[in-house]
């Protein structure tokens, strides 16, 4: 049954394909130029300008979806460029609307860290401490501000509670029923965020964390209990996030719930590959395809991924 290619092909369990991929896209404000991220080598943080350049080859790779991510000038205390309505990712999703139509869908990851001065995901107390439900009330601002400019899927990041029912809320009464939620369903404080806090130019007051709000790695079934309640409150696809040391989640995720899931491939997880690849430790093509195969193989119905260009190259090639 391993003899050789063909026979291989033919009990194939699980086949990877362009149609799974999401591409993240990094759009700064008033970027004047493209600029890389030094911890994430090949990656790009894009300006106004050079996003649709970058969209237009993943339209031409054949991707399915961007999902894009905001640095925005100006950062305060309460986040208010996340949800001004001249915010970095509405105008950007209303140029790439216009330009590209339905050739590809839109996403945007939806939270507050890129936007405070802080760096936390909400906004916080006196004694800085997060503030949930005050922070729903700018997630639905934001989401409708992005709903408005025409976004396809509004992604919550954030890890507050209620947070997909105050979105979908939101979006129903204000007449945007068709604008879906792929929700940060099963999101853990994970060591492998950080080339993207580097990517977005965050860092957290006072050498923060993200605990009190993300998962405790150490904790599944905690995992299945936020996805049910995410499910429950009108999300249309869940997500597990860090993909590789989530394998297990994602797995009993899919089981369970049979429900459209997605698989966020951090930017550590993509740093280790590429920095194991130009060290000659690792071989990089198979590397990645494995990687991504095997998140498909655990239950994933779709991977955001770094690697979502280069992987439809490979895939391209294969053909
Ligand atoms: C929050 C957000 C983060 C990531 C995606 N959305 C950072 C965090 O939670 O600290 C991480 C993605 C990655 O590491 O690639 N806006």
């Amino acid at each position: 049954m391993r003899q050789n290619t063909q026979i291989r092909r033919l009990v194939r369990e699980t086949v990877l394909d362009t149609g799974d991929l999401i591409m993240p896209v990094f759009i700064k404000e008033g970027n004047a130029n493209p600029t890389h991220v030094p911890s994430m080598p090949g990656v790009i943080v894009q300006n106004s300008k050079s996003v649709k350049d970058e969209v237009k080859t993943c339209i031409d790779l054949g991707i399915p979806a961007i999902m894009l991510f905001g640095i925005p000038s100006v950062r305060d205390n309460c986040g208010s460029s996340a949800y001004s309505s001249d915010n970095v990712i509405s105008s950007a999703i209303r140029s790439l609307k216009n330009v590209f139509g339905d050739d590809i869908a839109i996403m945007a990851d939806l939270c507050l860290d890129e936007y405070t001065d802080h760096g936390h995901c909400g906004i916080l107390d006196e004694s800085g401490v997060i503030k949930n439900d005050e922070t729903l009330l700018l997630y639905e601002k934001t989401a409708l501000s992005y709903a408005e400019a025409g976004i396809d899927f509004i992604a919550p990041s954030g890890m507050m509670d209620g947070q997909v029912a105050a979105i979908r809320r939101a979006l129903d009464s204000a007449g945007y029923q068709d604008t879906a939620i792929m929700a940060y369903s099963a999101k853990y404080a994970s060591a492998f965020y950080g080339p993207f806090r580097d990517a977005v130019e965050v860092s957290i007051v006072n050498g923060g964390d993200r605990k009190t709000y993300q998962q405790d790695i150490a904790n599944a079934n905690e995992s299945l209990r936020e996805i049910a309640l995410d499910i429950q409150e009108g999300a249309d696809i869940v997500m597990v996030k860090p993909a590789m040391t989530s394998l297990d989640i994602i797995a009993r995720a899919k089981r369970r719930f049979n429900f459209p899931l997605a698989a966020y491939q951090v930017s550590g997880e993509y740093s280790m590959i590429c920095m194991a690849a130009e060290n000659n430790v690792i071989d990089r093509r198979s590397a990645v395809l494995e990687a991504l195969t095997v998140i498909k193989r655990a239950g994933a119905d779709c991977i955001i991924t770094y690697f979502a260009k280069e992987a439809a190259g490979y895939l391209h090639d294969d053909q």
